[in-house]
């Protein structure tokens, strides 16, 4: 990356700092809590690494805001947020998957800026700056560019709620899955944005994401040449409420086409 920021510099040691935080604990889980509902997990790893990341933080840049998924929002009246998961992937490494992360990203004024988000059982760092691309362990990363939605392969992912949008998304899966390769639910929903920007993954769409699981990811799929937006195209909302990422214009249209199909109402 040309002239690296400091804030990417320091978020990059960060990510990785903490991702040393979590291996000690992956394979060896001894104690569980659980959060909204029974299937939703928080492990003494999620609570710790998020610890030294808000520490670090507030150390270094003390009049920086923050908000991080296990810990009350700290805000400041900086320009500046730093939107963290600790942990994006629990359910995995709870399972011990290697499919999990640490996501940094920062926002100057509602607008991110940078992204990482680290694999640390893979030894995997990607991350972006805006406007200098993306990249994964220093070597840039870019999106699939001549694809079209027959012979692409998707990922998705469900929230924990099974509220009554359950058994649309399902059809909405089958959807996607009689018009591509397949599909594939990966469960770190930061990861799978990743693998849209270096071109594993063609498309991921979302609903119910908070805005620690996309917020670095996102910034990741668009500095790779990507689309990252709302399901109908709009905007992409911070919130997470939903997200359509793609690695190219047709895809994105044709993805985009059919989740902004009336009978997908319900998620608007
Ligand atoms: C979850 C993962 C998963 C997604 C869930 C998220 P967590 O984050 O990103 O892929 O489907 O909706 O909540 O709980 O592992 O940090
Ligand atoms: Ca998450
Ligand atoms: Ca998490």
């Amino acid at each position: 990356m040309k002239e690296p920021s400091d804030f990417i510099k320091f978020a990059i040691t960060l990510a990785k700092k903490a991702g040393k935080i979590h291996m000690p604990y992956f394979g060896n889980i001894d104690s569980l809590k659980t959060k909204s509902n029974d299937i939703d997990l928080v492990t003494e790893a999620d609570k710790v690494s998020e610890e030294y990341l808000i520490n670090s933080i507030t150390k270094k840049y003390p009049s920086h805001s923050i908000l991080s998924e296990e810990s009350m929002e700290i805000c400041n009246n900086d320009d500046y947020t730093w939107v963290i998961d600790p942990l994006d992937g629990t359910t995995n490494f709870v399972h011990n998957l290697p499919i999990f992360s640490v996501s940094i990203g920062l926002k100057k004024n509602n607008e991110t800026i940078i992204g990482v988000v680290y694999n640390p059982a893979a030894k995997k760092c990607f991350y972006a700056e805006k406007n200098k691309g993306a990249f994964l362990n220093n070597k840039i990363i870019r999106t699939r560019k001549n694809i079209n939605l027959s012979k692409s392969l998707l990922a998705t992912g469900f929230p924990y709620l099974h509220d009554k949008r359950y058994d649309i998304s399902f059809e909405l899966f089958k959807d996607f899955y009689d018009r591509t390769r397949g599909m594939r639910r990966l469960g770190a929903a930061s990861l799978d944005l990743c693998f849209v920007a270096m071109g594993r993954f063609d498309g991921f769409y979302e609903f119910e994401l908070k805005p620690w699981d996309i917020c670095a990811g996102a910034l990741i799929v668009k500095e790779a040449n990507g689309i990252a937006t709302d399901w109908d195209g709009n905007k992409l909302p911070g919130t997470g409420k939903r997200i359509l990422a793609c690695s190219n214009r047709s895809i994105h249209n044709r993805m985009k086409n059919i989740l902004k199909n009336n009978k997908y109402k319900l998620f608007f």
